[in-house]
């Protein structure tokens, strides 16, 4: 029997929320784990939250928050998140739990025992306003940090160091022997070129923060995150090593192109290091874009991949996992687009499997007394049979190479295969000349083919899957291992069987319907092409919004505030950085968009208007918003909300 399969997605840092890109990796590693399930694998995936470091410390000081009550709550949205998209991970694990700091300390201790880690100095240039060191290309000329205005000093902080380079030979000795051992081939040939050129040790402690595993023997020290981090693949394992790890299971690592070093090269090193087996694959994926434009964090906020699970209309959970699987290539960059969207919704899953279902139902109803009829096939079917049979095998080798999308293409070649069919057999005619025979094999084979699809569409479409095998009068689907219910040939053996009651599985979208849509579910977001343009001086060009609750109103905290400094941001010419008084101990940093519309000196001394309760946004380099303006109109000419000069600063708007 197959070994068993163990698939992961990267763990999820916590500063920021579940969006389409971690999605993404997340749905694909589900279907690849049903696929394999399917074939009577032991298939597990793991995914979760990553959950030390600096930044993750930060981000919950901005809230004012504990560390741990932060990751508490945001890892919560992670777990809750994915169920919703049908996703079901075996497990979940934090970076937090004791299950992983205790073995991720003893894997550290393996190396340490090994002589590959050594106490050195990590040197850089430091702000003491961030207490952080920061690379040179964060900083201003002069290496002024951007957010304090002052000069970083040059630091030197005693670090234990990992023995990398030690490892450069035994790493592409491993990649020659082991060709698929990093995939795509473009993603492995960048990483052995990068190896090539030379590795340099790797500091893997910190100490000028605590937020994170302390190093064994000096807890001083605690852990560079991506030691901690990477770990988790095998941590959480914990007494089930021996069954889902090399040697004896299959482990496959998707992750990002971004984070792809970390898991080719680090991770290996460390594991050879450990004297640990490495994984067996590791799969780098592309970026999405969504509607052409790269995912900034507003727009990653802005496309809720729930939100658009909770979209029935195009399937529901089973349209957007269809989405992302057949048209993102994997190992490619991609696009997300809503308009594609619904009109790959409609084609493919409306007018190509949805209307075999229901014509088949519809055909059955009418000429076969809704019951499986007896088949008795011509030259036609055993073409049929034989062009079914190639593609229900290319579909199986696609999910085994990891190219879903390629899996679902032949797919729904069966589906458009068996619409082709049911015209050229033109069983309604059929009838019409009283052949019997003619119309029983043909809906016989049409229903063994759906039955067919509901199988090699359930990775993708699980729900979906079952509800079109409930209008067949078939179980759910429910794999066991060592049971391969993948389907090898179309089989008759249900002849007699009573067929269920048909529903539209996927009704399609018209016109309307897809507006109202677009409307409801492109980000609102500047650049977008979403929103239908208001005419100007014609404000009612504005589409109509759905009411809320005044609860919902209540709960924004709109404060007048006094601007006290502004300043452009460097690099950023939309960017404005403002220090507002809104009552507080402290002005408050505010980044607003507003440098094409006004100087900077033309704010100082303005009463704005304030949403003082936004989670603060980071726009990268240290630079963080807590707060936001009121203004309207387009951001070359907008202009801003104000207050009379009577308002106090921090003065609630009601
Ligand atoms: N915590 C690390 C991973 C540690 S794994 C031991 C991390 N986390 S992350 O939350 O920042 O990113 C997780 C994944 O999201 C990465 O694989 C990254 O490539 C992916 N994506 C982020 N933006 C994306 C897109 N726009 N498109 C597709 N995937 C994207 O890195």
């Amino acid at each position: 029997m197959a070994r068993p399969f163990y698939v992961t997605t990267p763990i999820y840092y916590v500063n920021d929320v579940p969006h389409l890109g971690t999605a993404y990796t997340t749905i694909v590693a589900d279907a690849l784990r049903r696929y394999e399930r399917l074939r009577g694998r032991d298939a597990r995936m793991l995914t979760g939250t990553d959950e030390h470091g600096q930044k993750i410390e930060r981000a919950a000081t901005a809230q004012n928050q504990s560390p741990i009550a932060f990751v508490d709550q945001v890892s919560a949205r992670f777990r809750e998140a994915w169920p919703k998209l049908l996703v079901e991970a075996d497990d979940f694990i934090r970076t937090t739990e004791p299950r992983h700091e205790k073995l991720v300390q003893s894997i550290w201790e393996r190396v340490a025992k090994k002589g590959d880690i050594y106490l050195g100095e990590h040197e850089g240039l430091y702000c003491f306003g961030c207490e952080e060191f920061k690379t040179e290309k964060e900083l201003l000329p002069g290496n002024v940090c951007p957010l304090h205005q002052r000069p970083t000093e040059r630091l030197k902080e005693p670090t234990y160091l990992f023995k990398l380079k030690d490892y450069e030979q035994e790493l592409l000795d491993f990649y020659d022997a082991h060709p698929g051992f990093i995939q795509p081939e473009t993603r492995r040939n960048e990483v052995i070129a990068f190896v090539k050129g030379g590795l340099r040790d790797l500091s893997v402690s910190r100490t000028s923060f605590s937020w994170g595993v302390p190093v064994p023997g000096d807890p001083k020290h605690v852990m560079y995150v991506w030691f901690d981090a990477l770990a988790n693949y095998w941590t959480a394992l914990g007494e089930q090593q021996s069954k889902y790890w090399e040697p004896n299971g299959e482990v496959v690592h998707l992750v990002g192109k971004d984070i792809l070093r970390f898991h080719a090269v680090y991770w290996p090193a460390f594991l050879m290091s450990a004297g640990l087996p490495l994984p067996t694959k590791v799969f780098a994926h592309g970026f999405l874009t969504i509607d052409g434009q790269k995912m900034s964090k507003s727009l990653r906020n802005a496309v809720d991949p729930v939100r658009l699970a909770e979209t029935e209309e195009i399937g529901g959970p089973d349209g957007l996992r269809y989405q992302l699987l057949r048209y993102v290539a994997f190992g490619q960059d991609g696009d997300f687009d809503h308009r594609a969207m619904i009109e790959r919704y409609n084609a493919d899953l409306g007018k190509n499997l949805g209307n075999l279902l229901s014509r088949t139902l519809g055909l059955c109803a009418k000429l076969a007394g809704n019951k499986v009829p007896s088949y008795q096939p011509t030259d036609l079917e055993h073409e049929f049979e034989k062009q079914a049979h190639a593609l229900i095998q290319s579909a199986a080798n696609a999910w085994t190479e990891l190219a879903p999308h390629r899996a679902l293409e032949e797919t729904l070649a069966l589906s458009s295969l068996a619409n082709q069919y049911v015209d050229r057999a033109a069983p309604w005619a059929e009838a019409k000349k009283g052949n019997q025979a003619r119309v029983d094999t043909t809906l016989a084979l049409l229903l063994e083919t759906l039955r067919v699809l509901s199988v090699l569409v359930w990775p993708a479409i699980p729900r979906k899957a079952d509800a079109l095998r409930a209008q067949l009068a078939l179980a759910p689907i429910a794999p066991r291992v060592g049971n391969d219910s993948w389907p090898t040939k179309l089989a008759f053996d249900r002849a007699g069987q009573a067929l269920g009651a048909a529903s539209a599985l996927f009704p399609t979208v018209d016109k309307d319907g897809e507006k109202a849509l677009l409307e409801r579910l492109q980000p609102k977001t500047e650049g977008a092409p979403a929103a239908p343009a208001a005419v100007p001086g014609h404000p009612s060009a504005v589409p109509a919004v759905a009411t809320i609750p005044y609860e919902q109103f209540a709960a924004v905290d709109l404060r007048v505030g006094l601007v006290k400094t502004a300043t452009k941001v460097p690099k950023k010419d939309k960017l404005l950085q403002l220090e507002v008084d809104l009552g507080e101990e402290k002005p408050r940093t505010i980044i607003a968009g507003l440098a094409l519309s006004f100087a900077p000196e033309q704010l100082v001394g303005q009463r704005v208007i304030v949403v003082a309760n936004l989670a603060p946004r980071d726009f990268g380099k240290g630079l963080v918003s807590h707060g936001m303006l009121l203004a309207a109109g387009p951001s070359e000419a907008l202009q801003l909300a104000t207050a009379p000069d009577t308002a106090a600063p921090g003065a609630k708007l009601k």
